[in-house]
């Protein structure tokens, strides 16, 4: 094979195997550059004779445009190669549906909380608030729940690790009952409240949840009575439930902050789930040691509490079973709440 020939079919190859653009213009150079293999051929013309010159000439020329042609050939073939990689990376699927920003819902146990704010609001009661962390003498002491007392351990929670004035742990309040204390301690009677929140229990399963929420209820003043527990808490039912037909009893129980204590159960009275007692709250006449605390004078003032799960409310309210499901954030149980 002729020298130029090769020389060609060596430039072949070298711009075939360049994979790169930076590559492939250095092997350029070793053909076409100032002191590349074609470059010498023609400066070495000068010394052949005219007729010679003329013939070589054409071929050297013939060879460098050969090689010029698959140069830029390779060129635009790994531009194009480049232009397709940029293309697939930054490929946009039009297809695909777009970022919509989906309606927020509110939270089925949310909606009772603002359901019972605003049942009790319209009849007259105020809206209370209170620390989640709060000291151990106002959710326990001031409640007439003293140090050792057994009541306490059915209300285990958690401590964190400051104490209080009293040398005390602080702890994440068992119940939404502390702000009774504190509402009646800055409220000059005749008191009349609810107080909706979080609250916390060392206790996990089907009907218990580590965090959970309650209302608590309190009426104070000169002259009220278990009848006036009775009749508020039964026209709260009826309307959180949207029905009258609903019965209502009180049971004795035990709460160191109440005496006499109740629980408060209901009942529906038609419809699939007529006539089954639920429990539904524990309740109480104030008891004289907490009105004490409350800075009053007992002997003047009296009334009533009530302290309801607002997760109970919610799941008799839709017929939610385990109440688990309202704190696990699947969409496809919150959703349907908020159609
Ligand atoms: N604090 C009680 C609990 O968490 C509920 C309760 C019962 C609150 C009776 C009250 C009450 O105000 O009078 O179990």
């Amino acid at each position: 094979m002729d020298s130029l020939e090769q020389l060609i079919d060596e430039a072949r190859r070298a711009f075939a195997a360049a994979t790169q653009p930076a590559a492939l213009e250095n092997e350029k150079a070793r053909f076409l550059g100032k002191s590349g293999s074609l470059t010498e051929r023609l400066k070495r013309l000068g010394s052949l004779d005219p007729e010679q010159r003329r013939t070589e000439g054409a071929r050297i020329n013939a060879a460098k445009a050969a090689i010029e042609g698959m140069l830029a050939e390779q060129r635009n073939r790994l531009a194009q190669e480049a232009m397709q990689t940029r293309l697939s990376a930054e490929a946009v699927d039009v297809s695909l549906p777009g970022r919509r920003r989906e309606p927020g819902g509110i939270h089925p146990v949310l909606r009772t909380w603002m359901r019972v704010e605003e049942i009790f609001s319209s009849i007259g009661f105020d809206v209370a608030d209170g620390p989640e962390i709060e000291t151990d003498w106002f959710n326990f002491t001031a409640l007439n729940n003293p140090d050792n007392h057994p009541a306490r351990s059915m209300q285990d929670t958690f401590y964190v690790d400051v104490q209080d004035a009293d040398g005390k742990p602080l702890l994440l309040r068992t119940h939404t009952s502390p702000i009774q204390v504190r509402y009646a301690r800055r409220t000059p009677p005749p008191l009349r409240v609810i107080a909706p929140g979080r609250t916390y229990r060392v206790d996990s399963d089907a009907t218990h949840s580590p965090m959970f929420h309650q209302v608590e209820g309190l009426w104070i003043d000169e002259d009220v009575s278990f009848a006036d527990l009775k009749g508020v808490y039964t026209d709260f039912l009826r309307r959180f439930f949207e029905t009258d037909d609903l019965a209502v009893r009180f049971r004795p129980s035990y709460f160191p902050f109440t005496e006499p204590s109740a629980e408060i159960d209901m009942m529906f009275t038609t419809g699939a789930r007529k006539g089954r007692w639920l429990e539904i709250s524990g309740a109480g006449q104030v008891h004289p040691k907490v009105v004490q605390n409350f800075g009053l004078d007992p002997e003047r003032y009296i009334g009533f509490a009530f302290g309801s799960g607002l997760e109970r409310l919610t799941m008799l309210r839709y017929g939610v079973d385990d109440l688990r499901l309202f704190f696990e954030g699947d969409l496809r149980f919150l959703e349907t709440f908020s159609r």
